[in-house]
């Protein structure tokens, strides 16, 4: 039998998409799409609930601005292989979640890296929080495919969703094993070469949160002001001074957005000669995102005037029939009724 070449993989609904979310994780699965995987892309509303119970109207909001962004960078819906799929849609994988938490444990939880950092900016975390790297596992595996090597689901992520993804390793072996079944077989992690992408203003992460992002669908003027406010090199006062390339989030860009890379080693060069200014390299760089910014407001405006809600019960449909099946599996592996 031919491999099932399945792709789940998700992001919350949260907010708008910005180019960190693009270069980190879109086009991985714009890839995928390309090489034909059968792609399940979810709208993890239940996930954005573990931080946002309290907002419940802007998760209504933010799932058809998700759908729009993911249009937009040229994922298409009409596709055979592209389903968009709503996590709270999809019944049965409340109920795997449930199974998996009982195979889980706090320990686990708790050295969790990313978890950790996130909880860090958090007061009191909600009980939902805590377990979603095992609701996330539930994700992954309501579409796990037989158990046979060749079939692994392939879920490509951001760098940040890797320990999550370990971890969904782990309990997919352990379920098997405590209950002497082959149900699940352990999802494949693809992160891209660049797993995450600094922000405008040189933290870490671009986040919509922390001010620092360039949202998708910002305007060429916006997109141009955030260019032109970026942090550089802290050390170059002026632009004959030699500047530091390395780690520097203007060449970050250039390096992540650029298409001509034999333009991009010349500024480098000039930049660490003292002979080319932030503000040119600002200007430019300003442009190479705008030009690939057009394509996706394009694709934005036409299905802006569209229904795009259509798309997603039909891929939330598709998903269930898959996601209804394991259950099935899993609840007899356990002796249940
Ligand atoms: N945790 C992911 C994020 O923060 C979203 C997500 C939910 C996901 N379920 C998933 C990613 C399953 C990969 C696989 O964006």
């Amino acid at each position: 039998m031919d491999p099932v070449r399945r792709v789940l993989t998700g992001m919350r609904t949260t907010g708008q998409l910005h180019l960190g979310h693009y270069v980190g994780a879109l086009k991985l699965w714009l890839d995928a799409v390309n090489e034909g995987y059968d792609c399940f892309f979810l709208l993890a509303d239940v996930q954005a609930l573990t931080t946002h119970a309290d907002r419940p109207e802007m998760i209504r909001q933010s799932v058809r601005d998700v759908v729009l962004d993911w249009i937009a960078v040229g994922l298409d819906p009409t596709l055979p292989n592209v389903h968009f799929v709503l996590q709270s849609g999809v019944s049965a994988r409340f109920e795997i979640s449930q199974y998996l938490l009982m195979i889980a444990n706090l320990g686990e939880i708790q050295r969790n890296p990313t978890i950790k950092a996130e909880m860090k900016e958090m007061k009191n975390p909600s009980m939902g929080f805590l377990t979603y790297p095992i609701d996330q596992a539930a994700d992954i595996y309501m579409l796990s495919p037989e158990l046979v090597p060749g079939n692994e689901l392939l879920v490509p992520v951001g760098e940040d969703q890797v320990p999550h993804l370990e971890y969904s390793r782990v309990l997919a072996r352990r379920f098997n094993k405590a209950y002497k079944t082959r149900v699940f077989l352990p999802c494949r992690a693809k992160v891209g070469e660049i797993g995450r992408l600094v922000g405008v203003d040189g933290q870490e992460k671009m986040s919509k949160s922390k001010g620092n992002a360039i949202c998708l669908n910002d305007p060429p003027e916006v997109v141009s002001k955030k260019v032109m406010s970026m942090f550089t090199d802290p050390n170059r006062l002026k632009a004959t001074d030699p500047g530091t390339v390395e780690g520097n989030p203007l060449f970050i860009y250039f390096d992540a957005f650029a298409t001509d890379k034999d333009e991009v080693e010349k500024y480098k060069r000039l930049y660490r000669l003292g002979q080319i200014g932030d503000v040119l390299l600002k200007r430019r760089l300003a442009e190479i995102l705008n030009e690939m910014l057009i394509p996706m407001r394009e694709r934005r405006e036409v299905a802006e005037k569209t229904d795009v809600v259509e798309h997603v019960l039909r891929g939330t449909s598709e998903a269930s029939v898959i996601a209804n099946e394991v259950l099935a599996r899993m609840k007899e592996a356990m002796f249940l009724f």
